[in-house]
């Protein structure tokens, strides 16, 4: 079994070899250094991450397995975050399909391609709550909401583990960064957390305990500080609650350097106290820095780690180089797999992305809806924006092997889309998204007086997002307002394309442009899908996985929040407008709300339009009164309004009316997407087990607390008729 040939191992190896295990280099790009190969050899090295040439890769494996001592085969480390040659949309992108098998797809794909090249690991996916907008690592994870990104998180595990992790192209997933990361304060890379432990539980640590129950095969430990203990050194986050209360028996990886960086934080002294805080934590392999290789030998002797805390932490690794097969199989034979960024490969990015770009608004025109464009009834289209064609900006952040040459820009879809009797002229408007330059506004609005239509692409480059690009301010960059503004003001009727790595501030536009289509960083196939849906080849079916503030101020906004004692009300924002500035205090009956900016988002979590109505009736129940063991039974009849078929996001709102501690104002409890006909009535019913309504009350136990909640079947979290039930106990 796999216990006893660990335990089998831990008997041969030296306490040097074990350290050995634990420690992480880098890669060469591509050579094999004498250095490495020695070290490798002397079975220094456990794993090697950012090494993706194939040949290499096997180099160093039959060192390795031949040359060294106990023949330990490498994990090869990889950040093949949303894609790898081929390009998925960027995870938040994903989320934004609310489709676990879309995900699980792009993760296959992803991990397919990545195996071709020797990699047996990567360290993805990303799920850290993302509730503030100017991280830049937003872009990285699944959103706002714990449901969501739980459900995706495990998506995603099966997409990169497959059904079974000793087949070839499987490779083991890490869920990161374990935890809190994503509320680092004022969105500021790295920076402290502030998380109650309330917060923690209920939020943050359930898309954890998630992937953990999909059988993720490891997790990273987070850069951040969580209440004065970084999280790389968090013994009751790494051992109290991650192993000892979930169960997990996968290896623990540090982020890169982030045990030396204790020391940075204040927490230890020195290197030697660092790698005695993390060993003790439960921290298993380092990565980059050398703090185990340099210390953990003289911590063990001298009794400050003890010997079982070394033996379990390199057992956790060669688990999972046993559970990933690779005593039997280190090599890689390229010429079985399929050649990376094939034609099914890009189909099934074009499909992802296709679910993943959300519609936000679709006003008329004419008398008709604007969207989907008739290309018979073109004949002049301006396409506009420094992201209509690059092939490079619309893959987004963590692209380390995506190739821009499968890339599909928005204009080289159009071209190969559009009949010859449709003139296309081109406008950059700006030189790029950060630029102030307005010189390329008169060619711009040129273009699109003379036009039908004018396509906007507008946003974000990829640089602006992922980790380390954090943004103070979250609107549209540079002079691309000032250049929505000058299009508008031509007449011409105008579509939006906004590509981005996070949530925009934009309210400046959104109500101005005639239809608006939230892309993302929407991967090689982005164009393409654009494309398909604005001309209503594929129909638009995804929704926000995070609340779109109308400003940055409001940040952090999200749809789970407490109603607090004083909430806004809708006459809050009608008499907020006549505020004499003089006597705001006179305002409004003191309400929580900023006197400058309507308090509701600018577009609600959920929400995205498709190109039909569909019309939702009040939710009615099974039974009104459920017990503390039993299934809340709920449903609701839809119809479709409309002339076209849709995708539907059918979502399951629950409010606790009343609890020891205060609860949110809605929680996500289920969702659905549903294929509706032109015209069909369809009822959707959610099983909700009442276990599901259990949050860590005011002694921090996670329970279910009786009484009264209300439910919500909704198309986003911003709608309004409820219907009340109750838990007895
Ligand atoms: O996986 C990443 C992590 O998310 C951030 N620091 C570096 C790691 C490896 O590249």
């Amino acid at each position: 079994s796999v216990e006893a040939r660990i335990r089998d191992l831990l008997a041969q190896l030296s306490i040097e070899e074990k350290i050995g295990q634990l420690q992480q280099v880098q890669g060469g790009g591509g050579q094999v250094s004498d250095d490495l190969a020695q070290a490798i050899r002397d079975g220094r090295v456990g794993s090697v991450i950012n090494e993706v040439h194939v040949d290499t890769v096997n180099a160093l494996q039959h060192i390795a397995v031949r040359e060294s001592r106990h023949g330990i085969p490498l994990l090869i480390g990889r950040d093949v975050i949303h894609g790898f040659a081929t390009v998925f949309p960027i995870p938040l992108g994903q989320a934004s399909s609310w489709n676990p098998d879309a995900v699980e797809r792009g993760a296959r794909v992803a991990a397919t391609e990545a195996a071709a090249c020797g990699v047996n690991w990567t360290f993805a996916p990303m799920i850290d709550i993302g509730r503030d907008p100017r991280w830049g690592r937003v872009a990285e994870g699944f959103g706002e909401d714990p449901y969501l990104t739980g459900v995706l998180a495990a998506a995603s595990v099966r997409g990169y583990q497959g059904a079974d992790l000793t087949a070839p192209d499987a490779i083991a997933a890490c869920a990161k960064h374990f935890v809190g990361y994503g509320a680092s304060e004022s969105g500021r890379d790295y920076n402290t957390t502030n998380i109650a432990p309330r917060e923690l539980r209920d939020v943050h640590l359930p898309p954890f305990e998630a992937a953990v129950q999909a059988g993720v095969a490891s997790i990273m430990t987070s850069f951040s500080d969580i209440d004065g203990i970084p999280a790389s050194a968090n013994g009751p986050l790494l051992t109290g609650i991650l192993r000892e209360q979930w169960g997990f028996d996968g290896l623990v990886v540090s982020d890169w350097d982030s045990i030396r960086q204790l020391a940075i934080h204040g927490l230890t002294a020195d290197d030697r106290g660092s790698a005695q805080e993390a060993a003790i934590a439960g921290v298993d392999m380092e990565m980059a820095s050398t703090t185990y290789a340099d210390h953990l030998a003289d911590l063990v002797r001298d009794g400050l780690v003890p010997v079982e805390r070394l033996d379990a932490m390199v057992a956790n690794v060669l688990r999972m180089k046993l559970r990933l097969g690779l005593f039997e199989r280190a090599m890689t034979d390229p010429s079985t797999f399929p050649v990376a960024g094939n034609v099914e490969h890009l189909q099934a990015a074009r499909e992802v992305a296709q679910e993943s770009i959300v519609l936000l608004r679709n006003s008329m025109h004419d008398g008709e809806y604007l969207l989907p464009l008739a290309a018979g009834a073109l004949t002049r289209l301006a396409v506009i924006g420094p992201l209509a064609d690059d092939p490079y900006e619309q893959l987004g952040t963590w692209i380390f092997d995506g190739d821009a040459q499968h890339s599909r820009t928005v204009l080289g879809a159009l071209r190969e889309a559009l009949p010859d009797s449709v003139q296309i002229e081109v406008a950059q408007g700006v030189p790029n998204t950060r630029s102030q330059d307005t010189s390329g506004f008169d060619d711009a609005v040129r273009a699109a007086a003379n036009a039908d239509v004018a396509l906007l692409v507008l946003g974000e480059e990829s640089i602006l997002s992922g980790e380390a690009h954090c943004r103070a301010d979250i609107a549209l960059p540079g002079a691309q307002e000032a250049l929505v503004e000058a299009i508008v003001a031509t007449g011409t009727p105008v579509v939006l394309v906004v590509m981005a790595g996070r949530a925009l501030a934009l309210e400046r536009v959104a109500h101005r442009v005639h239809a608006l289509l939230y892309a993302w960083h929407p991967g090689s196939m982005g164009g393409a899908a654009i494309v398909d849906l604005l001309f209503g080849a594929a129909s638009p079916s995804a929704r926000l996985p995070v609340t779109l503030p109308r400003a940055t101020g409001q940040i952090p906004i999200y749809y789970a929040h407490k109603n607090t004692g004083k909430p806004a009300t809708p006459e809050t924002v009608v008499s907020m407008h006549d505020i004499h500035p003089r006597a705001p205090q006179l305002s409004v009956g003191n309400t929580s709300f900023h006197l400058d900016v309507d308090p509701s988002p600018l577009y609600p979590f959920g929400f995205g339009l498709t190109y039909t109505y569909v019309e939702y009736e009040a939710p009615s129940l099974r039974l009104a009164e459920v017990s503390l063991d039993g299934t809340v039974e709920i449903s609701a009849t839809l119809t479709n309004r409309g002339a076209r078929a849709a995708d539907e996001v059918v979502q399951l709102y629950v409010r606790d009316l009343v609890g020891s501690a205060t609860r949110p104002v809605k929680e996500l409890k289920g969702f659905q997407r549903v294929h509706l006909a032109a015209g069909e009535r369809r009822t959707v019913r959610f099983s909700l087990p009442v276990a599901q309504l259990a949050f860590h009350g005011c002694d921090l136990q996670r329970a279910v607390e009786p009484g009264r909640f209300h439910a919500w079947i909704a198309p986003n979290a911003g709608t309004t008729t409820s219907v009340e039930f109750s838990v007895r106990s």
